[in-house]
C-alpha cells in the first residue's frame, strides 16, 4: 500500500522496510542499523545472500563515517558527483554489518538526490540500506505502482512520483590508482575524464571485467513477456518488416516496439517505464531495433541494460 512521510519514517524507525523513491530507481530500504530490516529485504526480493546491498547516505560525512580509512578521491567524487546517481565501492569499516555488503571487504555509497528520501534520511539520521525495489531478475521500478504490482502490493510505499532519471545509478570501485567502471549509468566515463582533467588527477577509469559483476546474472531486468532485439546487415529497417518477421515466428503475439527517441536522456528515463507497460498483457511481445541505439555516453548504460532485459538477440537479413 501507499503510506504517508510520517509511516515510512515510523516503519523505518520500527525496522520494517519501505520502499522509497530516488532520482534512478525506486529502492526497498531499510535502517542499516536493524538486522531485522536487513534480512525482510533479502527476503521479499528472494535475493541470494551473497548479493551486497548498496547504502544510502544524506551527507558526505555520514557516508564517510562507514569507511575504513580517508580517501581523498572518493571524497571528490562525492563533493563533485553527489547528491546524484553514483555509487562508490570502497573499504567498509568493522561497525558496518556483514549481512549488508554479503561479507565483502567494500560497501557502496550513495548519496540519493530524491527530497523525499533526502528528507527520510535527515530525520532517521541513520543510512538505509537498499537495493533496486523488485522481484530479484525482474525489472527495476519507476513509480510507486510498479513497486505495489511486483510486490503484490505487499510492500508499504512512500510515493515520490515517477524517477527522474529512470536507470540505477553508475557503479565505480575506487582504489589508490584506479577507477573501475562496474555499471554504466547516468554518470558516465566522460564525466569522469573531465572531472578527473579538472581536479588534475591522473586516475585510469576503466571498465571491469569481473567475474561477479554488479548486475551480471544473465536474467537481469527481465520483464515477463518475450523482450527480442533485433539485429540486421541494413542500416535501416522497415517496420512492415520486422512486424513480418515476428508475426511469422509468433503468430499469437500482439508486437510492441520499445521506443527509443533521439535525446538518451528521455530513452532512459522511459525505458523501464515501456517496459513494465508492455508486461501487463501476456499475450505482448515486444522488440527493439538496434540500428536505433547509438554508442557512447549514456547510450552504453541503455544498451547494457536492453541486453540483460532481451530475451535473445534475432537476426534479420
Ligand atoms: O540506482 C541505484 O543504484 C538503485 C537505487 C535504489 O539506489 N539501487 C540499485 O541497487 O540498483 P541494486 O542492489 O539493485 O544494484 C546494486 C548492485 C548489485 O548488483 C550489487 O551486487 C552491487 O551493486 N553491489 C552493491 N554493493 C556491493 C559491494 N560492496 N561490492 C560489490 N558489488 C556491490
Ligand atoms: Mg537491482
Amino acid at each position: 500500500m501507499k503510506i504517508s512521510y510520517s509511516k515510512a519514517l515510523s516503519l523505518l524507525k520500527a525496522g520494517e522496510p519501505v520502499a522509497i523513491p530516488t532520482e534512478t530507481v525506486y529502492g526497498l530500504a531499510g535502517r542499516i542499523n536493524s538486522e531485522k530490516a536487513i534480512q525482510k529485504i533479502f527476503q521479499l526480493k528472494k535475493r541470494p545472500l551473497f548479493n551486497p546491498l548498496i547504502v544510502h547516505c544524506f551527507d558526505k560525512p555520514s557516508a564517510l563515517s562507514l569507511i575504513s580509512k580517508k580517501h581523498s578521491l572518493l571524497e571528490k567524487l562525492l563533493d563533485h558527483f553527489s547528491p546524484g546517481p553514483l555509487t562508490i565501492l570502497t573499504e567498509k569499516n568493522k561497525n558496518l554489518s556483514p549481512s549488508i555488503t554479503a561479507g565483502k571487504k567494500t560497501v557502496g555509497l550513495r548519496i540519493p538526490k530524491h527530497p523525499l528520501t533526502r528528507r527520510l534520511l535527515k530525520d532517521l539520521k541513520i543510512p538505509l540500506a537498499a537495493p533496486s525495489a523488485n522481484p530479484y531478475g525482474k525489472i527495476s521500478p519507476v513509480s510507486a505502482d510498479h513497486v505495489l504490482s511486483a510486490f503484490k502490493n505487499k510492500v508499504p510505499v512512500l510515493d515520490g512520483g515517477v524517477c527522474e532519471k529512470g536507470l540505477e545509478s553508475t557503479i565505480l570501485q575506487i582504489d589508490q590508482k584506479s577507477i573501475f567502471l562496474l555499471r554504466p549509468g547516468m554518470i558516465t566515463k566522460k564525466d569522469l575524464e573531465v572531472f578527473l582533467h579538472k581536479n588534475k588527477l591522473t586516475y585510469k577509469v576503466s571498465y571491469k571485467k569481473a567475474n561477479f559483476q554488479p548486475g551480471s546474472a544473465s536474467f537481469h531486468y527481465q520483464p515477463s513477456v518475450p523482450f527480442y532485439i533485433i539485429e540486421s546487415t541494413k542500416q535501416r529497417l522497415a517496420k512492415q518488416e520486422i512486424l513480418n518477421f515476428l508475426s511469422k515466428k509468433h503468430p499469437k503475439k500482439i508486437i510492441k516496439e520499445l521506443k527509443i527517441f533521439s535525446s538518451s536522456q528521455k530513452t532512459s528515463r522511459l525505458i523501464y517505464s515501456q517496459l513494465h507497460e508492455f508486461s501487463k498483457d501476456k499475450k505482448n511481445l515486444i522488440y527493439v531495433q538496434k540500428s536505433k541505439l547509438k554508442k557512447g555516453g549514456l547510450w552504453d548504460a541503455i544498451i547494457n541494460r536492453l541486453e540483460k532485459a532481451s530475451s535473445k538477440t534475432l537476426q534479420m537479413k
